[in-house]
C-alpha cells in the first residue's frame, strides 16, 4: 500500500529521485509508438468511435474483425530495434475503451473478443527479447465505458469511472513485470487532476513499480513533457515529441492515402537533431493493420534511419549537452551536439563546391572525423573558423546527413554574435 502525502512532498520526492529514474531514457533518445486497436479495423483514423458516431453495441461488432497475427508484436519490437530504437510504447487501450489485455475489470478485451489473446503480454515478452524498454500508453477517456461520459456531471459515476481507471492501471502495472514508462492520454471529461484523483492514483502507481516513468497527461507535471506532432525543445524539463508517420492519423490508414504524406529516413533524422541538440526524445508512431502488419511506408526509411545510426548514433545516444541546435552558419543549416569536449555537426548541405567551412566555435580543434565512414579530415583553423577544404563527394553520408566529430582540447564554446536566441523551431516541416 502506498504511504500517501500532498502534492508539495510527493514532488520533491519525484525530483529528488527523478536522475536515478530517468538516466536511461535522458540516452535513449528514439522510441517507437505503436497505435493498434479496433479502429485498425476500420482505418479510417483512431477517433472514428467518435467522429463517425459509433454506438458502443454496434462498435464492439468490429472486434470480430480484429486479428493481428500470433507473431505481430515480434516484428514492431525487430522493427523498432533495427531502427535504432530504444523503447516501446503501446497503447493499451485507447479513448474506444478496448483492452489489449486479459482485464477482470473490462470484459471488453482482446482475451474474450476478437483475437483471444493478451496483446499486452506478447508486446512486454517481444521487447524484452529485443532489450527495448517497455512503456505502456493508457487513455484516461473511454467511449465505451457508460460512466466515462457522465463523470462530468455525477459525483457517483466519477467515483466510479476513476476507480476503473486506476484498476486497469493497476492490472498492467502489477501483471506484466518491470515497466518503464506510464503514458497517460486525454484527461476528459474531467478538467483538473483532483477531478482524476491523479494524485491519489499515481503514487499507488508507483508503489508498483519504483521506477517508473510518467508523463505529464493527468494533468499533473509529473517527469516528462509531450509535445504532440511538433518538435519543439521544452525549456527546463525532460521532453518528448510523440509524432504520427504522416502526419494524418496515429491508427492505421491505407498506404495508398498515408505515404505521399509519410515521412522518409532524412526527415526522420531532421526531427532527431533538434531532439539530439537539445535533450529531448522522439516518439515516432506506427500505425499496424488489424492484422498487425506493419505500413510499408513506415518499414522502409525505420530501416534506413537505423543503418545511419549504426554509423552515426554517438552523436544521438548518451549525455549529450544542449548546443542549441539548427542555427545558420556560412549560409547553411547545421545542428550540433555536444558530449564532452567533441561536438556533433550534421550538414544538410554537402558543398558541391567551395571549401567546406564551420564558423563561431571557440577553443583550438584537436581533430575532425566524419562518423558515417569514420575518415580524418584535414583542416585549418582560423579565429573561429575551421575550414575543410573542398569536401570530397564520396565523404557525403549516402543519405544526405553527414555528421563530423569535431574534438576539441577543452570544452568548446560558441562566440556570441553567432550564437542564436534559444531554438524555437516550429512545427518540423517549417525547419
Ligand atoms: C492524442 C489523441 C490520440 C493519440 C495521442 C498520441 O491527443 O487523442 O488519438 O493517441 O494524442 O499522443
Amino acid at each position: 500500500m502506498a504511504n500517501l502525502v500532498s502534492r508539495t512532498e510527493y514532488e520533491e520526492r519525484l525530483t529528488a529521485s527523478r536522475d536515478a529514474r530517468m538516466a536511461w531514457w535522458r540516452e535513449a533518445r528514439f522510441g517507437m509508438f505503436v497505435h493498434i486497436g479496433l479502429y485498425s479495423v476500420l482505418g479510417h483514423h483512431e477517433w472514428a468511435m467518435a467522429s463517425e458516431n459509433w454506438s458502443p453495441r454496434e462498435y464492439e461488432k468490429l472486434a470480430d474483425r480484429f486479428k493481428p497475427a500470433p507473431e505481430c508484436a515480434r516484428e514492431w519490437a525487430r522493427l523498432a530495434k533495427s531502427a535504432g530504437m530504444k523503447y516501446m510504447i503501446l497503447t493499451t487501450r485507447h479513448h474506444e475503451g478496448f483492452s489489449l489485455w486479459d482485464s477482470a475489470v473490462n470484459p471488453f478485451n482482446s482475451v474474450n473478443y476478437g483475437p483471444k489473446r493478451d496483446i499486452v503480454r506478447e508486446f512486454a515478452e517481444a521487447c524484452r527479447e529485443n532489450g527495448l524498454r517497455i512503456g505502456f500508453y493508457s487513455s484516461l477517456m473511454d467511449w465505451h465505458h457508460p460512466d466515462g461520459g457522465r463523470s462530468a456531471y455525477d459525483s457517483d459515476a466519477r467515483k466510479r469511472f476513476t476507480d476503473y481507471i486506476y484498476s486497469l492501471n493497476e492490472e498492467l502495472l502489477s501483471n506484466y513485470g518491470k515497466i518503464d514508462i506510464l503514458w497517460y492520454d486525454v484527461a476528459r471529461p474531467m478538467e483538473t487532476f483532483e477531478g482524476w484523483n491523479s494524485l491519489e492514483m499515481n503514487q499507488r502507481l508507483r508503489a508498483l513499480q519504483p521506477d517508473i516513468i510518467i508523463n505529464n497527461r493527468s494533468l499533473l507535471p509529473e517527469d516528462f513533457g509531450t509535445p504532440e506532432e511538433r518538435v519543439v525543445p521544452e525549456e527546463g524539463r525532460d521532453w518528448e515529441s510523440c509524432m504520427t508517420f504522416n502526419g494524418l492519423s496515429w491508427g492505421y490508414i491505407d498506404s495508398k492515402q498515408a505515404e505521399p504524406y509519410s515521412y522518409n529516413a532524412p526527415r526522420i533524422l531532421r526531427m532527431l537533431a533538434v531532439c539530439a541538440s537539445n535533450g529531448g526524445n522522439l516518439l515516432l508512431n506506427i500505425g499496424p493493420g488489424p492484422d498487425g502488419s506493419i505500413p510499408p511506408e513506415s518499414r522502409e526509411p525505420l530501416k534506413a534511419v537505423g543503418k545511419w545510426l549504426s554509423q552515426n548514433g554517438e552523436g544521438v545516444y548518451g549525455k549529450l549537452y544542449n548546443f542549441k541546435g539548427i542555427r545558420g552558419v556560412g549560409g547553411r543549416l547545421l545542428s550540433l551536439s555536444r558530449k564532452g569536449n567533441t561536438v556533433y555537426a550534421w550538414n544538410w548541405i554537402w558543398p558541391e563546391s567551395g571549401d567546406l567551412i564551420i564558423a563561431g566555435l571557440t577553443g583550438k580543434l584537436r581533430s575532425a572525423r566524419l562518423l558515417w565512414n569514420g575518415r580524418s579530415l584535414s583542416f585549418t583553423q582560423e579565429k573561429y573558423r575551421i575550414n575543410f577544404g573542398v569536401p570530397l563527394r564520396e565523404d557525403r553520408d549516402p543519405l544526405g546527413v553527414t555528421v563530423i566529430a569535431l574534438e576539441f582540447e577543452h570544452e568548446p564554446g560558441m562566440v556570441p554574435y553567432a550564437a542564436q536566441p534559444p531554438l524555437t523551431l516550429g512545427r518540423v516541416w517549417d525547419v
